[in-house]
């Protein structure tokens, strides 16, 4: 019998969301469709900037024209298939630990596909949701700060879910997968959505009562990085490159940076980057 009886159902039309929102929830309590837009970031950071819209909104597209992913790479965002959504939180938190709000979202996005689908995804440093060694999402965080705080975060989300190899860019066809790909069947994406928010609303009430060390630890657990020799390209503005480094991934800290250990046996500490894993233990 399927454990998972959600998978093998068509792939299901978002617009049913917004009549079925996550009641009595912080996120997900109020949920936007959009059939078409160009970044489902962009329409959060103007709503929470012009209309001062309440956190915990959350804005789905069924295509993104302009889909933008970590270090103004783009992010290929085909209609009908997948899910691109952005999460408006107002943290009271500094700036400086808004990281964790990125680590939040990973383990959530993790568990929301373990449950709904049983796959095992997990965690790449920072935040690319991995199916073994290929990429199934990703997560966009851009912060507006005014005064030393955190005014609004918007937290983007990018799922492959229904897409097949074939639909992927050449230059990563091999490096990417989908959901469907992984499970041999359609997932139900309104289902797989309330789900992944359903998880992201537990973390965040963890965050609001104090409890982001146990975010981080479970971050660590569901993380296929740490014990690998890793080569780090730091990316500077516009993805360009800006150096690497090559040595044993061995944790992240309290901030959420990657802890090198390099072959001489200093530690160094990178806040953001692409990471390359060289040999699996
Ligand atoms: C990455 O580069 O791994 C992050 C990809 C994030 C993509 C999502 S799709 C929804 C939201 N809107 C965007 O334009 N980007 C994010």
């Amino acid at each position: 019998m399927n454990e998972h009886p959600m998978v093998g159902q068509p792939g299901g039309d978002l617009h049913e969301l917004t009549t079925r929102p996550l009641k009595g929830r912080i996120i997900g309590g109020r949920i936007l469709f959009l059939k078409e837009t160009a970044s489902t970031n962009d329409d959060v950071l103007r709503m929470g900037r012009d209309r001062g819209c309440k956190e915990g909104l959350v804005v789905v597209a069924d295509y993104q024209s302009h889909g933008r992913g970590r270090h103004g790479r783009k992010w290929i965002s085909p209609p009908g298939v997948n899910l691109y959504f952005t999460v408006l939180l107002r943290p009271p938190i500094p700036p400086e630990e808004a990281t964790i709000l990125s680590l939040m979202a990973s383990v959530a996005v993790v568990d929301g596909i373990r449950r709904y689908t049983g796959i095992h995804a997990s965690i790449k440093w920072p935040n690319d949701i991995m199916i073994g060694d290929k990429k199934v999402g990703g997560i966009l965080m851009e912060a507006r700060t005014k005064g030393g705080i955190v005014e609004m975060v918007a937290l983007g989300i990018g799922i492959n879910v229904n897409m097949h190899s074939g639909m992927f860019d050449r230059e990563i066809r091999g490096l990417a997968t989908s959901l469907k790909e992984e499970a041999g069947q359609d997932i139900h994406r309104p289902d797989l959505l309330r789900e992944i928010l359903g998880q992201m609303d537990y973390w965040y009430n963890e965050l609001l009562k104090g409890n982001r060390g146990l975010i981080i630890e479970e971050w660590r657990r569901r993380d296929s990085t740490m014990g690998n020799e890793v080569v780090v390209q730091m990316l500077g503005s516009q993805g360009r490159p800006a150096g690497g480094i090559r040595g044993l991934a061995e944790d992240i800290d309290e901030r959420g940076c990657l802890v090198i250990r390099l072959s001489s046996g200093a530690i160094r500490r990178v806040s953001s980057g692409d990471v390359t894993i060289l040999r699996k233990d």
